[in-house]
């Protein structure tokens, strides 16, 4: 009953009814950065999910008793609790889906890419850790900035001979979830029904809301296309400012990364219509990643949806222009990063 909370998807609203079988709680999902404050969150709707037998938190601390206070809840998975790097290998054996909220957050006045110094030395040993014990799992890498983490992240995996480009995911959920939002608000639609891709990437304007290709289909004028574009593209900050200094999106996070892992796990489980934007290696531009729609299947990345950049408004295909320095700039730094350690 509860399969379909987080399915809202991105543009295929027909969905076959999978094969009419009772959904069997078979996958095996990793938190790492459980305790904080995404992880918690992420892990009690990742505990609704039927599809869950075992979930796996990981964090450097205070895991134990999040896990013991979710254990509790009369939902299938089996919870367990991993501490610290001794236990980081026990916490990914078997696992399918890997989801990474490990790292430090922002606070007013800073840019994601202030966050890289930490971030992305965390990001790095995590991802380690996956390609030595789980280097078939399906990665969703949330720890900003997700421009370069992952690319980090691909880095790491083939310098350990597993790159698999087609199961390293940027969540980028959250930049859809709030398009999705602020759309069926301003023009008052039925939530449930609206569904706005958002590409390029996940910081400031490499955030691009195709708002010309919004399902079902809305007309705007030119003050409202540029209002709700900035609004999608500054909305983290928005958050930030709002919490002040106290973090960043968590809760909204918890649920768009959810929405993520649940179509994963569905695309694993066979359903032959999951489509989700994520930033990922892509050749739909000339920039090696780009968050885009993908079709999801058993192994990973299906498809890529070339015909979702064409036919762009003018207003979009200069902010496409126009982000991409900033985009290439950010992979290159991570690529950089990666390769230059020992
Ligand atoms: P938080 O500080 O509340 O939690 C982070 C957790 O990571 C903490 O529990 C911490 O102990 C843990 N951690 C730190 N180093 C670790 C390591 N080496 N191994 C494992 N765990 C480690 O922060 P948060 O609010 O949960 O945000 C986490 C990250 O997610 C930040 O980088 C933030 O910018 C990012 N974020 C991304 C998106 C997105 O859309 N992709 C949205 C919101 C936040
Ligand atoms: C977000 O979009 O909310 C996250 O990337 C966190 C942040 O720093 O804004």
């Amino acid at each position: 009953a509860l399969r379909g909370s987080f399915a809202q998807k991105a543009q295929k609203p027909n969905q076959s009814s999978h094969h009419g079988l009772q959904l069997q709680a078979s996958y095996k999902v990793a938190i790492l950065g459980a305790a904080g404050g995404i992880g918690q969150p992420l892990a009690l709707l990742i505990k609704m999910s039927p599809l869950v037998s075992a979930l796996n938190l990981y964090d450097i601390a205070n895991v134990k008793g999040v896990a013991a206070d979710l254990s509790h809840c009369n939902t299938p998975s089996q919870v367990l609790d991993f501490t610290g790097a001794s236990e980081l290998g026990n916490c990914l054996k078997g696992v399918n889906v890997v989801v990474i909220p490990a790292g430090v957050p922002r606070k007013p006045g800073m840019t994601r890419d202030d966050l890289f110094n930490i971030n992305a030395n965390i990001v790095k040993t995590l991802v380690e850790a996956v390609a030595d014990n789980c280097p078939d799992a399906f990665i969703h890498v949330i720890s900003n900035p997700v421009n370069s983490t992952v690319p980090i992240a691909a880095e790491v995996l083939k310098q350990k001979g597993v790159y698999d480009p087609k199961k390293l995911f940027g969540v980028t959920t959250l930049d859809v979830v709030r398009a999705n939002t602020f759309v069926a608000e301003k023009k008052n639609l039925k939530l449930i029904d609206v569904d706005v891709p958002v590409i390029g990437g996940h910081a400031g304007i490499t955030i691009l809301p195709l708002l010309s290709k919004t399902k079902p289909s809305v007309r705007f004028s030119d003050e409202e296309l540029e209002q709700l574009t900035i609004r999608i593209q500054n909305a983290g900050t928005e958050v930030v400012e709002a919490k002040a200094g106290a973090g960043s999106a968590t809760l909204s996070m918890a649920y768009a990364a959810a929405r993520f892992v649940e179509s994963s796990l569905r695309a694993l489980d066979g359903d032959g219509d999951v489509y989700e934007c994520s930033f990922v290696q892509s050749d739909l531009t000339d920039l090696p990643f780009f968050a885009s729609r993908v079709k999801l299947g058993r192994k990973g990345i299906e498809a890529m949806i070339p015909s979702d950049l064409q036919g762009l408004s003018e207003y979009e295909e200069k902010a496409l222009e126009a982000l991409k320095p900033e985009l290439k700039a950010s992979i290159e730094k991570g690529i950089a990063f990666a390769q230059k350690q020992p």
